[in-house]
């Protein structure tokens, strides 16, 4: 993709909160063995506006609560929005996500003290933690990042139950779009379809030249990378990165659906973030105020750390998977996604992996199938056996979608 010639987007940054030192200017504080660092304009308008936002409500956060004191006002939290979603109240869901929807599937998430990654960096004797994803430090040493690369490549976990819960909520017709800041590919493998997904800091799947943005064969790229090689740019020579968002680079293309889906969006259920980047974070103050936000997360994160949670707010604090299990059973859809969870599971990764298509092609063949038939994404004609009759299912979802989807990068 040659992001060049695209019109400005937003670009990746810390949230201005204060909490966290950014890293742009920490980058040019310290002097290093990187020779001269050049500090870019991380921020379009737009992402300024953002990130305005996020500061006006980061500003209450210095003096914020407790969470347990916050969890004191979540009024009801799950029930109430599991009630909502049962009276058909919640038709336009919107997930945004992040790396704590990942953990249970043993990838460690950024920020936790001890475990996240971001505490786990000494070896690569980098500045600060964030310089591992920092463009101006790859296009000086691509090294550190490339040694990480080769244990965030895809290819060795596996969704868990929060994906599976996701791609239910896309089974059932609710889900208008997730927006997960990931970059481990788990949601496209579990099955969420490419037009209900933006990975909104990026992916493996493709790769380009960190410069001029001419595009590179993943594989190749992937393959240079694992063995301890440097893929060059054909056009440049200048060095080949997979296409994940780093600070200081544009999103997406496809991350501009938020400016439809968020005003439509009659549910918005956050999970697994700290909303510490922008323009990310800022996204959750983009539905209607009297539209319903979910945060399901260890800790109080972005706007629910503040008293009194906002009239349509509600939190559940604790253990993702335990809480989306709990959400689940309240619904009345943990069975199916057990039952889809069951279907997947017969698949090794690597078939997984490499049939990403065939993932569309079993939503959309599954209308009429008998109900508890095990599926094969690799196989056509499959499917998931998790529908039931009267319930909407992924292929009319799916033409639900086709008009968002043709504006897709
Ligand atoms: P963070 O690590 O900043 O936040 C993860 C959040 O999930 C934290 O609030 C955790 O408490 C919570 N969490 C983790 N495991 C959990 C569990 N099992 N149950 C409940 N909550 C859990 O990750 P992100 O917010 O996704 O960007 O980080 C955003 C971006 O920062 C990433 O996309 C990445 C990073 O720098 C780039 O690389 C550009």
């Amino acid at each position: 993709m040659n992001r060049s010639s695209q019109p400005p987007v937003p670009r990746v940054t810390r949230s201005t909160g204060g909490r966290l030192t950014e890293p742009a200017e920490r980058l040019d504080s310290v002097p290093g063995p990187y020779g001269k660092q050049r500090r870019k304009q991380t921020d379009s308008a737009l992402a300024q506006d953002l990130s305005q936002m996020s500061m006006s409500g980061q500003d209450t956060l210095n003096n914020s609560p407790s969470a347990s004191a916050v969890k004191s006002s979540s009024r009801g939290g799950l029930a109430s929005v599991a009630r909502l979603v049962k009276l058909g109240r919640c038709k336009n869901v919107v997930v945004v996500a992040g790396a704590g929807v990942s953990t249970a599937s043993g990838i460690p998430d950024f920020r936790t003290p001890g475990t996240g990654l971001y505490a786990n960096l000494e070896k690569y004797n980098i500045p600060y933690p964030e310089a591992i994803f920092n463009i101006d430090y790859f296009s000086n040493d691509p090294q550190p990042f490339f040694s990480l690369a080769k244990a965030l490549y895809p290819g060795s976990h596996r969704p868990n139950y929060i994906h599976y819960f996701i791609r239910m909520l896309h089974h059932k017709g609710l889900l208008l779009r997730v927006y997960t800041q990931n970059i481990d590919g788990l949601e496209k493998l579990c099955g969420i379809p490419d037009d209900k997904l933006v990975e909104a800091h990026g992916s493996f799947a493709t790769a380009a030249c960190h410069l001029c943005y001419t595009a590179y064969p993943a594989e190749e790229a992937k393959q240079a990378i694992m063995n301890d090689k440097v893929p060059i740019c054909t056009f440049c020579a200048a060095t080949v990165k997979p296409d994940i968002v780093f600070f200081g680079e544009d999103l997406p293309q496809k991350y501009f659906l938020n400016t439809q889906d968020f005003p439509k969006a009659d549910l918005l259920i956050i999970m697994g973030t700290s909303l510490q980047i922008e323009p990310f974070a800022s996204l959750v103050n983009t539905v209607r105020s009297t539209v319903p936000r979910l945060l399901l997360n260890r800790n109080a994160v972005g706007p629910f750390e503040k008293v009194p949670l906002r009239r349509a707010d509600h939190m559940e604090l604790g253990d993702l998977e335990e809480t989306v299990r709990r959400f689940a059973e309240m619904l009345g859809w943990n069975d199916d996604i057990e039952e889809l969870m069951r279907s997947q599971e017969t698949l090794s990764l690597p078939t997984l992996i490499s049939s990403p298509l065939s993932v569309d092609q079993t939503s959309c063949q599954s209308r009429g199938a008998p109900a508890g038939t095990e599926t094969s994404r690799s196989r056509a004609g499959g499917q998931r056996g998790a529908s039931s009759g009267s319930e909407e299912t992924d292929s009319e979802t799916d033409s639900k979608s086709s008009e968002s989807s043709s504006q897709s990068t």
